[in-house]
């Protein structure tokens, strides 16, 4: 068997729930109102899945458009990742249900949970699987219901998440154009408590989130800066080699922050966060998507994706589109 030397990512997707929730319809909930919301995040409005809508049918109904874009049948499918910290169900995995619905049948199927870093680590996973062998056509979904966690009396949280899917095939790279260049993980447990969804009942959602918004932020943009340097710095690259940043999307201020700290061009960054708030381990390839379809991210394109989340966890990746 030839030794695989990359995979690549192709088919990026994205599914939305139709409900959606503006900054003023939050303001008749609890005390907030759009200024604040747009001056502290940036965001607009985000996507909110009907009660009886849960991850694996957003992460079935993106996965289903990349299969589309693909021209693949599910068949053809031998590994399901689907990274989400908001499975309808503890156990089994969302990963196996999306299997089902999508008749997989030749795929083995399994969930990972690193809250928003969650697609740069599926990615991570389903590089290794390629190069290794393990699987051919891997599908990789980042999924989120984070409503259904949201505590909706709290304003200082529920302002800030939303609900949405993205999906991508990583399968072998065929040419030098296309390619997973690499990918970097990090984590920091003693961070533990910065970000937790707690398993408690509350205020009639099934978990409650706590989080301690400015530690955070600062962390945010210091795990991003430090994944970002370090990966460009071991691959011999510089910013300038780089097509597109594609943050993790939690604040505009901390996308802002993370450019201007590190002498990026703020344009280079793709911002989509105000259309869909933050969908934790979806909002990757949802700006991926969103990029490619306001024509800035082409063909052959050199994205950096970087992301941090709950744990402390934080990662990045370098792929050539
Ligand atoms: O995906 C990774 C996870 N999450 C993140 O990356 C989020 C990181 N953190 C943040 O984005 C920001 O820290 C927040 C958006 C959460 C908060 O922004 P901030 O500028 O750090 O605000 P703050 O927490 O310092 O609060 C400032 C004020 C407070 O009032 P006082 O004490 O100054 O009177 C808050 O009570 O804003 C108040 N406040 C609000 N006011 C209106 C907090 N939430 C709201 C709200 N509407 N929704």
């Amino acid at each position: 068997m030839n030794k695989i030397l990359h995979s690549r990512m192709s088919g990026i997707a994205t599914y939305l729930p139709e409900k959606i929730l503006t900054n003023d319809d939050l303001a008749k909930i609890v005390d907030t109102n759009n200024e604040w919301i747009v001056t502290r995040t940036g965001i607009e409005r985000r996507h909110i899945a009907e009660d009886n809508e849960y991850t694996y049918d957003l992460a079935t109904k993106s996965a289903l458009k990349t299969l589309q874009a693909e021209n693949i049948s599910a068949s053809d499918i031998d590994c399901i990742i689907v990274s989400t910290t908001t499975p309808k169900d503890k156990c089994p995995a969302t990963a196996v249900k999306v299997q089902s619905l999508l008749g997989a049948k030749n795929a083995f199927a399994f969930d990972i949970q690193a809250a928003c870093s969650g697609f740069v680590y599926g990615l991570s996973i389903a590089d290794s699987f390629i190069k290794s062998g393990q699987a051919k056509n891997v599908l990789l979904i980042g999924a989120e219901t984070m409503s259904k966690v949201t505590d909706w009396a709290d304003r200082s949280t529920c302002v800030l998440f939303g609900d949405g899917a993205g999906s991508c095939i990583v399968s072998e790279a065929i040419d030098d154009e296309h390619k997973v260049i690499a990918t970097k993980l990090y984590s920091d447990g003693n961070r533990y408590d910065q970000i937790v969804i707690h398993n408690s009942e509350k205020n009639n959602c099934r978990g409650h989130m706590t989080m301690s918004g400015s530690e955070v932020f600062k962390s945010a943009i210091r795990c991003m800066a430090e994944s970002v340097n370090d990966i460009l710095t071991e691959n011999n690259m510089t910013i300038d080699d780089v097509d597109w940043i594609i943050p993790h999307q939690a604040n505009a201020r901390i996308i802002k922050s993370l450019c201007e700290q590190n002498n990026f061009p703020a344009d280079k960054a793709i911002v989509s966060l105000q259309e869909h708030a933050n969908t934790s381990s979806a909002t990757i390839p949802m700006a991926i998507d969103c990029g490619i379809k306001s024509g800035k991210i082409k063909d052959g394109n050199m994205l950096l994706l970087t992301a941090m989340g709950a744990g402390l966890t934080w990662g990045s990746a370098i792929v050539k589109l």
